[in-house]
């Protein structure tokens, strides 16, 4: 991911032994005892490595919590994401002064079914993937950014963003992807002002998809 984000993001990617690491209390008990072993994997690679992220930013590697909805709780002054995707898994952070969200999200490389594409694209996107250069499963990338676009949002706004809510551009020459968001619900939140557009990478190799995008301070 450390190719996808900007200088300001730290970056961890996990290592071999980080999906047996030890959990600090705290998020020990965000998981709780009866998560399965593939849950505790992941969960457990993704706090090594938001840690790692924590110290290379200069920051105590405090606990990184979930909070109700599932997002992780980041230190005061500081933003950042995580994924995990079948044997992959990176976390990053960034300061609060200088980057207002980031969000970044990996997928297995792989052609997704109808019913997927009809929930997670517009007929224009498919339109444009169309288009597209072949060898590369365009709907593992739009997927991908999507859910970059909504750990991006999700921490600023607050709200949910459904699939259709955003219209991703892909553009393969220079790897980058912009969305222009629509948010059906807003409902009842104190949204000033939400971010009309997200910019964001992209990356593609045999096995992974990788998708990463920040928001910048207004
Ligand atoms: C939250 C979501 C994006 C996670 O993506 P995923 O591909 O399932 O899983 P990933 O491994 O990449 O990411 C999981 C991590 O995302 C983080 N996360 C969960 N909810 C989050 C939120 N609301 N905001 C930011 N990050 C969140 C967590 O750190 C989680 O890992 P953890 O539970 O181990 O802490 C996805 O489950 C989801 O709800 N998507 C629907 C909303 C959406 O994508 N809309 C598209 C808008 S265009």
């Amino acid at each position: 991911m450390r190719d996808l984000l900007p200088t300001e993001v730290t970056v961890a990617v996990a290592g071999p032994d980080d999906w047996a690491g030890e959990l600090l209390p705290a998020e020990q008990a965000c998981l709780g005892e009866k998560a399965v072993e593939s849950r505790r994997r992941d969960f457990t690679a993704g706090r090594i490595c938001a840690r790692r992220a924590l110290t290379r930013l200069g920051v105590p590697a405090v606990a990184v919590p979930s909070a109700p909805d599932r997002s992780p709780v980041w230190p005061a002054g500081v933003v950042g994401t995580i994924t995990h995707t079948r044997g992959y898994c990176a976390a990053a952070a960034a300061r609060t002064d200088q980057v207002r969200s980031v969000g970044m999200d990996a997928e297995g490389h792989r052609e997704l079914n109808a019913g997927v594409r009809r929930l997670i694209g517009l007929p224009e996107e498919w339109d444009d993937c169309a288009r597209l250069p072949g060898g590369v499963s365009w709907a593992a990338v739009l997927f991908s950014a999507k859910e970059t676009i909504y750990k991006v949002w999700h921490p600023v706004v607050g709200t949910w963003l459904d699939f259709h809510d955003a219209r991703v551009e892909l553009d393969p020459d220079s790897g980058l992807f912009t969305a222009r968001i629509n948010p059906t619900r807003l409902a009842g939140a104190p949204v000033p002002d939400p971010p009309a557009t997200v910019t964001g990478r992209f990356a593609v190799d045999a096995d992974l998809v990788r998708t990463a995008a920040v928001l910048l301070p207004r």
